[in-house]
């Protein structure tokens, strides 16, 4: 690393005393300009210095072992600070029958490369370490620029299970595919011999290769042949990233070796390991490199559209600038930015008056004109339509919201949201969640609602989008909190659902002892119920059904008369689909999880039944889901609940208060109707409809006369004097109006 930096400040020197700046060159096609360069002194150091033979440009990375490995120079991408290059595929090829019959290895390569001494690090981001094969264990043993520990990983590959190898993915089978530590710049492969005895009667190989993953797609015939090999010609792209210093920006720019030269360029310190690089400030392009490198980036260029259709982009430098032709003013018209003719400009009205004066035949003539400015005004605004609404699969909403007249749902712009919301001043959250962060706001219309903003989402999500609001929109029922609508004109779409005011059922339970205490057993069977009916209305609602992916007691919402209605919904529609993606996301509150969910990923209708069983539980218990305080084995609610069961001391763990007014007959039956919601296998569950059924059967079994709801209704209509619908007579008042869980 010394020679190197003492290299850069001599280059240096040159280049802004001494000599001439170093020329760009093209070696192969490929540009090769500074800090790169061709032969001695071109470069800001050594290990910038390309060869360029037989018109090849090539770079030499130290091998693992003696011999020095010489990759191929495919692009350089001086301002993302990256370089592509070429890596060989190693490989190893085992004899028939394999250990059984004497393993013997027929041939092998195995190659690494060495880029400690050099400014090169493999891309993280870019790069993917994959092993192709039926038999297959290989090592990766490197270093990553500032970690002092040896890096040892690798990949396994087998063929056991093979019904599942599949073109495309990369799983495990016939394929293994491992994210490289980060700042790796030195690895070496090491084949082990068969990781199984093998009875093949064939020869087999096994390929490895440090990679470009972009470009990769797994293909059944990797696993068993040559193929991969022979398709790439034995080498694959691998993306480096350099740095011109091993200091920080901060310590460049005070030292004397910055190289950071022009007016426009900017330091960026490396994110994978000591170092910096120089990229040109924002609106310029060019070599940071160089002084007056950088220079301005015309963002009008033709066939760079920046500005929406029908504006005019200027240019300056860092920048550019969207503005309406003359007589015309932009307007945002459903979150999309058109031009519109000025109010009292109307050149064409007046040439309209004008022509009646003048004659039929003109008429003509003008009425044509004036239509094909219409049409061409409508595609323009079609245009902008596509290009703000096309990600989020908004094109398709827009036009079937537009043809459904009358439909509540309505698409906000993101100024709209933002004044609703005061800016989405933090005095205005509701709660924040696994999917986003709710913010209460009025819309211009005087109506309270609850704004949703979500949180990234991968790209699947963003192109379904527009067809799951679709879905969403359309579900009304009385238990679940409406969407209103939404807002797709942002990177992160928006929605808005109805304000739901009392707070949520956990609060209602968990809320205090008074407040639990308050809570009568008809209501919390009612609020069951209607939960329950929500629910199967979710499931039966669209094909597929419609999950909710996460039922918990602070998603359901109480509304003035404490009527529960379900939010946050469509966490199945909202979730990935793809495997590597689900391993990492687990949906779902813990203390509610399905354990089916757990094991298998896959969310289904049981797993909604399954989480309602815990809420049924809190309901019942008035005890948290998960009590973290207690001894291990008590401290999940559902566990607790199956041990008291199994021991016949359930009426142990029931609230007193429900105790007081359920009939022994009615809590034998809603104990077990919870006991099967929360039974192991999902098969066993009952359907959420038929929890429903015997919630509402339940119910309709406790409403004697002189129930306590009866009671509590008369007492509360003399005490207030008003109509027993629109009060809370249950609930302490000091509850807070705050809901959280959209
Ligand atoms: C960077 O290079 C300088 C000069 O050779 C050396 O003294 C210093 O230790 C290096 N710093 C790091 C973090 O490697
Ligand atoms: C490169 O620079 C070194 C030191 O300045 C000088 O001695 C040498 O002659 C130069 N080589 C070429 C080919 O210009
Ligand atoms: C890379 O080369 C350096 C010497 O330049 C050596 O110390 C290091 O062990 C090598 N790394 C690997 C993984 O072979
Ligand atoms: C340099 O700036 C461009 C454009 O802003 C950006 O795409 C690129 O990632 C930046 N490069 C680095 C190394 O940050
Ligand atoms: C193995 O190496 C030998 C000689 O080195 C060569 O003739 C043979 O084709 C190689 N086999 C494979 C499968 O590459
Ligand atoms: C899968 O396994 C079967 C039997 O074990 C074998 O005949 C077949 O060749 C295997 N396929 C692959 C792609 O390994
Ligand atoms: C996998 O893809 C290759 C190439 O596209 C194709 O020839 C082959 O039939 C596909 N195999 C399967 C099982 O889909
Ligand atoms: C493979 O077979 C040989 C001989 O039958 C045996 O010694 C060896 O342990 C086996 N290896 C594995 C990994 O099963
Ligand atoms: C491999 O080499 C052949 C012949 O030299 C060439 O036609 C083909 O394009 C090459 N393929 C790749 C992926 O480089
Ligand atoms: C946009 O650029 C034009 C031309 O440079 C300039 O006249 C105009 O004031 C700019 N508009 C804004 C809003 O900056
Ligand atoms: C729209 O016009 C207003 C006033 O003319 C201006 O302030 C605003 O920046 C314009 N918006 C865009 C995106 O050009």
């Amino acid at each position: 690393m010394a020679r190197f930096v003492g290299l850069a400040v001599v280059a240096l020197q040159l280049a802004t005393a001494a000599a001439p700046l170093p020329q760009p060159g093209t070696c192969g096609g490929v540009a090769i300009e500074y800090p790169f360069g061709i032969g001695p002194n071109c470069s800001l150091s050594d290990g910038f210095n390309v060869e360029c033979v037989d018109d090849t440009p090539r770079l030499r990375l130290g091998g693992g072992g003696e011999q020095e490995e010489v990759v191929k120079v495919l692009r350089i991408d001086l301002l993302r600070g990256k370089i592509r290059t070429t890596n060989t595929i190693s490989w190893q090829c085992t004899e028939k029958g394999g250990a059984t019959a004497g393993a013997r290895l027929q041939n092998s390569s195995w190659t690494g490369l060495n880029a400690t001494a050099l400014p090169y690090r493999f891309s993280d981001e870019d790069n993917r370490f994959f092993t192709l094969g039926c038999n297959a264990l290989v090592f990766l043993n490197g270093e990553a620029s500032g970690i002092d520990d040896p890096i040892l990983s690798g990949c396994i590959s087998t063929c056991f299970g093979n019904a599942s190898i599949r073109n495309g993915t990369c799983s495990g089978i016939g394929c293994c595919e491992m994210a490289i530590p980060r700042g790796l710049n030195s690895y070496s492969l090491e084949f082990t011999g068969p990781l199984v005895n093998s009875s093949s009667n064939n020869d087999w190989c096994i390929y490895a290769a440090l990679m470009e993953s972009a470009g990769f797609s797994f293909e059944v015939a990797y696993a068993t042949t040559d193929m991969f090999y022979r398709k790439n010609n034995g080498t694959v792209p691998l993306l480096l990233n350099f740095v011109v210093g091993n200091e920080t920006c901060k310590e460049a720019q005070a030292s004397g070796g910055y190289a950071c030269a022009g007016d426009h360029s900017v330091c960026v310190d490396a994110v994978d390991g000591p170092g910096y690089v120089c990229n040109c400030s924002q609106g310029y392009t060019g070599n940071p490199y160089l002084p007056d490198g950088c220079t301005d980036l015309d963002e009008c260029r033709p066939g760079n559209q920046v500005c929406p259709p029908g504006m005019i982009c200027s240019n300056f430098p860092g920048g550019y600038n969207c503005s309406c032709p003359k007589g015309q003013h932009n307007s945002s018209k459903s979150g999309v930015l058109i031009c519109e003719p000025d109010q009292k400009q109307s050149s064409l009205p007046l040439s309209v008056i004008v022509v009646i004066g003048v004659g039929g035949g003109l008429a003509i003539v003008v009425t044509s004109i004036l239509s094909t400015y219409l049409v061409r005004q409508r595609r323009a605004l079609a245009d902008v339509k596509r290009k703000y609404f096309a990600q989020h699969g908004g094109l398709l909403l827009y036009e079937e919201l537009s043809s459904r007249q009358g439909n509540a749902f309505t698409i906000y712009t993101e100024e709209q949201l933002e004044q609703a919301s005061n800016g989405f001043d933090e005095s205005n959250v509701l709660g924040r969640g696994g999917h986003g962060t709710v913010y209460k706001g009025t819309v211009a219309s005087g109506v309270v609602v609850a704004i949703k903003r979500c949180k990234l989402m991968d790209e699947r999500n963003k192109k379904e989008f527009g067809k799951e609001m679709l879905i969403l929109s359309q579900i009304n029922h009385k238990n679940i909190v409406k969407l209103l609508g939404c807002c797709l004109e942002v990177d992160v779409p928006m929605l808005v659902y109805e304000y739901v005011p009392n707070g949520t059922l956990y609060q209602l339970i968990h809320g205090g002892p008074a407040a639990a205490a308050a809570v009568s057993f008809a209501t919390r069977l009612r609020i069951a119920h209607e939960s329950a009916e929500s629910l199967a209305y979710l499931h039966s609602f669209a094909s597929p059904p419609i999950l909710h992916g996460d039922v918990k007691s602070s998603n359901i919402l109480l509304d003035e008369s404490f009527m529960a209605k379900v939010s946050d919904f469509g966490a199945s529609i909202l979730a990935p689909t793809d495997e590597a993606q689900m391993v990492t996301m687990v949906q779902g509150t813990c203390g509610y999880l399905d354990p089916e969910y757990m094991q298998t990923c896959q969310l289904t209708e049981k797993s909604d039944v399954y989480s309602f069983g815990v809420v049924l539980l809190e309901l019942l218990t008035g005890e948290k889901p998960l009590c973290l305080d207690g001894p291990e084995e008590g401290r999940s609610l559902s566990a607790r609940f199956l041990a008291a069961m199994r021991e016949t001391r359930v009426d142990k763990i029931v609230d007193e208060k429900v105790k007081g007014e359920a009939s022994d007959e009615l809590l034998e039956e809603i104990t077990q109707l919870a006991l099967e919601c929360l039974q192991m296998c999902g098969g066993d569950r009952p359907a959420m409809k038929e929890v429903a059924e015997r919630l509402g059967g339940l119910r309709r079994l406790h409403q004697h006369p002189w129930t306590q709801d009866a009671v509590e209704l008369e007492e509360a209509r003399c005490l207030l004097g008003s109509s027993p619908e629109s009060i809370s007579f249950e609930v302490d008042a000091s509850h807070g109006t705050d809901s959280s869980g959209y």
